[in-house]
Formats: C-alpha cells, sequence, structure tokens
C-alpha cells in the first residue's frame, strides 16, 4: 500500500505508551491471556532447555527485542534466564525498568549492530514486535553476528492464515488497526504482512535452519492466533 513506511510504526507506538501498558498489565488482551502468552514462554523455555517450573539449566542469556513495557523479559528472569529488553520507545523502556527484574535498554532496530549489542545470547525472541518491512529484514541481518554458534531466534507474529483477513495472500503493507483495544489508543501504526514462506525465507536467507515451528490455536475460535518460528544457525562443516 503507497505510504505506509517503517517510520509510521515507531511514531504509533510513541504515542500509544500508556494504553499499551494498561492493556497489559489489566490483561486485555484475549488472545495474549488465553494463547500467546503461555506459547512464547514455553518455546523459550524449552530451546532454551530450561522449563516453565524455573528448573533446568539456567544463567543462558536472551535478548527480548521490542520488548515493551516487558512483561516477557520478566517472565523469562522468573525461570531462570539472564533477559535483557530492548525497545524504541523510552516511555516503555522506562515503565519496564520500574515493574520488576531484567536489564532493559533502549535501542531502535534499524540501529542494531554487533557494536551497539557488543554481547552474544544464546536466545533472541522478538514476540509480536516485528511489524515493519526494512526494519525486519535489518534484523534478520544482524541477529546471526549477536547469537552465540548455537544460538536460537524465536519469533511469535501474527498467524499469516488468518491476520489475512479479505486482503490476497501476498507480501506487503497495510493499514494498522486499534480494534478491539480500549479507547485510549490512537493513530494505529501500518504493518508489513508477510506469508509462512516469506517469514521462512527470511530465516533462510539469513543462514538459519527451522527449529521449530507451531500455530498456536485460540480453541475458543478455533483458529490459530499466531505462528511461532524458531531458527538455529547452520553451521557448515569444516572441509579440510
Ligand atoms: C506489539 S508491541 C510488543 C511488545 C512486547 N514484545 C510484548 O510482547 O508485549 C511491539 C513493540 O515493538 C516495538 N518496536 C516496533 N518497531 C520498533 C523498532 N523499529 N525499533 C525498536 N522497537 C520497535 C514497539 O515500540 C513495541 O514496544
Amino acid at each position: 500500500m503507497i505510504g505506509l513506511d517503517d517510520k509510521q510504526i515507531l511514531a504509533s507506538w510513541q504515542k500509544n505508551v500508556s494504553p499499551w501498558i494498561d492493556a497489559i498489565q489489566y490483561k486485555q488482551i484475549e488472545s495474549r491471556v488465553q494463547v500467546t502468552d503461555q506459547a512464547i514462554i514455553e518455546t523459550v523455555t524449552s530451546l532454551s532447555g530450561n522449563n516453565v517450573s524455573g528448573n533446568g539449566v539456567s544463567g543462558k542469556n536472551v535478548l527480548d527485542v521490542g520488548c515493551g513495557e516487558g512483561w516477557l523479559t520478566r517472565e523469562l528472569t522468573k525461570t531462570g534466564l539472564s533477559v535483557t529488553g530492548v525497545d524504541a520507545v523510552q516511555g516503555l523502556v522506562d515503565k519496564a525498568k520500574t515493574l520488576g527484574e531484567g536489564d532493559f535498554r533502549v535501542l531502535e532496530y534499524e540501529q542494531f549492530s554487533d557494536k551497539t549489542i557488543p554481547q552474544q545470547y544464546d536466545i533472541v525472541v522478538c514476540n509480536f514486535s516485528l511489524i515493519g518491512n526494512e526494519s525486519v529484514e535489518h534484523i534478520f541481518k544482524v541477529i546471526p553476528s549477536i547469537l552465540r554458534d548455537d544460538g536460537v531466534l524465536i519469533i511469535q507474529t501474527l498467524n499469516p492464515h488468518t491476520g489475512c483477513g479479505e486482503s490476497a495472500y501476498v507480501d506487503g503493507w497495510r493499514e494498522g488497526s486499534w480494534d478491539g483495544f480500549s479507547q485510549g489508543f490512537c493513530d494505529p501504526a501500518p504493518w508489513y504482512f508477510r506469508t509462512v514462506e516469506s517469514w521462512m525465507q527470511l530465516f533462510i536467507n539469513n543462514g538459519f535452519v527451522l527449529a521449530d515451528l507451531k500455530e498456536p490455536v485460540n480453541y475458543r475460535t478455533g483458529k490459530p492466533v499466531s505462528l511461532i518460528l524458531a531458527g538455529k544457525l547452520l553451521s557448515l562443516p569444516v572441509v579440510a
């Protein structure tokens, strides 16, 4: 769609800090409460060797990309993982710092590099935070340099089959909407729709092999609400 771009995404999030904090704090997003929060926690903890009760391997480190007000950082920290959250929006990061454990910093995806993120991570997780086009392509290019050799990149996103709506099933910019959210939200962020094939290509083209694919279902509606993809860096055998 003409006229929509990555910059408008951050402009929208800057304006919606307060209603977003309330939406998470007061559990206003049904699909998260019913399905997707637990799905991402279980995926991260199982791929890290931890489990949700906090038993298992601890001390692995996780980067929570586009952490918002930090709920996932806090939940993963409780399982024994060492988690850093990053987000472009100062108001969300400030709130995250007041709400509990975790290390938080302000950083735009466009600024991600091995210089701005010098540490290496066992897991990078992006929970409903990869919304744009060029910014997401950039993230995928940089993440291999900030992951350890056996590291994992995990994303959760809107399920492309149910999220496509009446539009054609092809990549492209879509108008945003706050339908179903509280009155406090304004100026919805546009988003870049990707097919399942396109998400897989992002992983493959940037050196990952698929380690997991899930389509968490809301059993009330019988429909998949999200898509979880996890990729491991492909380590090619050394040829003598
Ligand atoms: C739907 S919220 C998800 C927040 C959090 N991951 C969660 O599960 O609640 C999307 C987040 O992505 C962040 N974000 C979007 N584009 C970004 C960019 N270019 N750089 C940094 N953060 C960005 C927004 O600020 C927002 O906090």
